[in-house]
């Protein structure tokens, strides 16, 4: 039913949409084809729009708090989605993951205090940390067999009593792996054992690939749940990231009341009032989208994976789990970061996400976003297969 959306090309330029409009900014070129921000060129589903069209029936968009029904369809998609029960009351509306994290930080820590980070990770972590004077620890993960692994003993080598957060990605960006439940037991046992609060950004949980299966980080045991903030949003998934509206959740009532104080301190805690209407649409009605666009970002994949590997050996595809952002194992080109990049750029015409930006284990890698309509794609990765070609690496 929406394929045909999927295929579409619609211009984005001049929405002020980052993707596009900010290219020569971020590139110093306009004509890159940019697969870079986490952002899809699928249309933002039709129910949603209609969602928001319908609270706009109403002549007044003044100060609203969200009501029942829209915590009512968060619980449900938790539930049906992720087999998660939560209660209506642990939701609490945020104004983006990121600025969660970041009041996560404030509320939860303070400065000089170390929080752990996974790299190569969401680079937005790093500053969530930094920012506010917290201390980075690094814990990076390992490439083994294709297949990104959390480095359990260099994390219990370096937690001490300064420690006291540790910000998950679950599923991982750039990577792309969903977490399996042995990880996230292990993870959770030495959090558990040295009072460390996790902070689970789950915002790509949504677009899993067949065979793999999201756990929810709070669900793993009861204690797993006591010490586990979650962050969840409809915004990648349904791509409809300009609302900033995510939820955070958490079942120990202190640690939101102490979290909500933080918002209020900001005035942020009641969200937008177009926000809520599209999310709400979208927790309510969104199963059959996103089974069909999932179906259709498979595709891609397949694509991606085919067409590298039969037409440049040169670089591996790791292999994901879940998310739209491809991470592509650049080293056997032999470039450094800065020509590499400027290969994509100049030659390739492409503008991915610079591996180096997502910290430790990142030089050498690109990521691609692949949310857009197969002939997009198709073009691009020819544009690459040329510029390889007419510089001679293959
Ligand atoms: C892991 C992760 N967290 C958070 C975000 C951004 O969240 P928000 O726009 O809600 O701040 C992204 C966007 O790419 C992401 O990949």
């Amino acid at each position: 039913m929406y394929k045909e959306s999927f295929n579409q090309i619609i211009n984005r330029e001049n929405t002020n949409c980052y993707k596009y409009d900010w290219r020569e900014k971020i590139f110093n070129k306009k004509d890159v084809m940019p697969m870079w921000v986490a952002d899809m060129d699928f249309p933002t589903p039709d129910f949603i729009l209609q969602g928001i069209q319908e609270r706009m029936k109403h002549p007044i968009l003044g100060y609203s708090f969200y009501g029942d029904s829209l915590l009512e369809s968060v619980r449900n998609w938790m539930l049906k989605r992720h087999d998660w029960e939560i209660e209506k009351e642990w939701i609490k509306l945020t104004p983006g993951v990121v600025p969660a994290i970041n009041l996560a930080v404030l509320t939860f820590t303070q400065p000089g205090d170390k929080i752990i980070v996974q790299p190569p990770v969401y680079f937005p972590f790093f500053s969530a940390v930094k920012d506010h004077k917290r201390e980075l620890v690094e814990n990076e993960l390992l490439l083994k067999n294709g297949r990104y692994v959390m480095d359990f003993d260099h994390l219990e080598n370096n937690i001490d009593e300064k420690v006291k957060m540790l910000i998950l990605c679950s599923p991982h960006n750039p990577t792309g792996n969903v977490w399996h439940k042995e990880e996230l037991e292990q993870l959770v046992d030495i959090c558990v054992r040295n009072n460390i609060l996790i902070f689970s950004d789950e915002i790509h949980s949504d677009i899993i690939f067949k065979g793999n299966k999201h756990i929810p980080t709070a669900t793993i045991s009861d204690k797993a749940a006591d010490i586990t903030l979650t962050a969840m949003a409809p915004s990648k998934t349904f791509n409809m990231a300009g609302m900033a509206s995510s939820v955070l959740i958490g079942s120990d009532k202190k640690r939101m009341n102490q979290f909500m104080r933080e918002m209020q301190k900001f005035h942020i805690g009641m969200g937008n009032v177009l926000g809520h209407a599209g999310m709400e649409a979208a927790y309510t009605h969104g199963k059959q989208w996103l089974d069909e666009m999932m179906e259709y970002l498979h595709e891609n994949l397949d694509f991606l994976k085919s067409f590298i590997q039969k037409n440049i050996p040169l670089i591996d595809v790791i292999e994901p789990e879940a998310t739209y952002l491809i991470w592509l194992d650049c080293r056997k080109l032999g470039l450094e970061d800065k020509p590499l990049k400027d290969f994509f750029v100049q030659k390739a015409g492409l503008g991915l996400s610079d591996g180096p930006l997502f910290g430790k284990g990142g030089s050498g890698f690109q990521r691609i976003n692949i949310a857009c309509s197969k002939n997009y794609l198709e073009q691009a990765l020819n544009n690459l297969y040329q510029a390889l070609k007419t510089d001679n690496f293959i």
